[in-house]
């Protein structure tokens, strides 16, 4: 179980890179002059590249953290609550590629403002999970 819960925290640290990096790619092409195409193009790449790279490992994380539930027998409110959370940067992680449709069709409207604020959200969501696994209050 140990080697298995090792393997879990080294997924969710590793797809966490992606979560914290992917959105700060998006605040730097928010900012890209309109004239600078070859910078456009080289944070596009860039982009491309750690959403295909933080995909599986997103999926061995929620893969991981199912077998140690339903393996071992965890069991708890505070497991519910994390999953719930899970899910919720299941779906941010999907809405990061929607983001990067929009940027690649040069359809994004969004402010570098507004990606600084949606940059912050997987570093709280992360707070409160580590907080529900470590203490398990309920
Ligand atoms: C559906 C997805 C997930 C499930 C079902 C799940 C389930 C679990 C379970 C059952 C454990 C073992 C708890 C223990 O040994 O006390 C665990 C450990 C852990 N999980 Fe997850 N997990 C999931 C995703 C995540 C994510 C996304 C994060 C980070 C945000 C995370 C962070 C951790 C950490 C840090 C530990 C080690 C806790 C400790 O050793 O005290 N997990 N997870």
């Amino acid at each position: 179980m140990l080697v298995l819960k090792t393997l879990h925290i080294w997924m969710v640290i590793s797809w966490f890179a992606g979560l914290f990096y992917l959105p700060r790619i998006y605040v730097n092409l928010a900012m890209v002059p309109a004239d600078s195409a070859a910078e456009r193009e080289r944070l596009l790449l860039m982009a491309g590249k750690l959403y295909k790279f933080m995909t599986p490992l997103g999926i061995l994380a929620v893969i991981t953290g199912l077998w140690l539930w339903f393996g071992y027998g965890f069991h708890g409110g505070w497991l519910h609550a994390k999953t719930t959370l899970v899910a919720g940067l299941a779906a941010y992680h999907w809405h990061c590629g929607r983001l990067l449709g929009e940027f690649r069709s040069g359809r994004n409207r969004r402010s570098h403002v507004w990606f600084r604020f949606y940059n912050e959200l997987p570093v709280v969501v992360l707070l409160i999970v580590l907080f529900l696994v470590v203490l398990k209050p309920f």
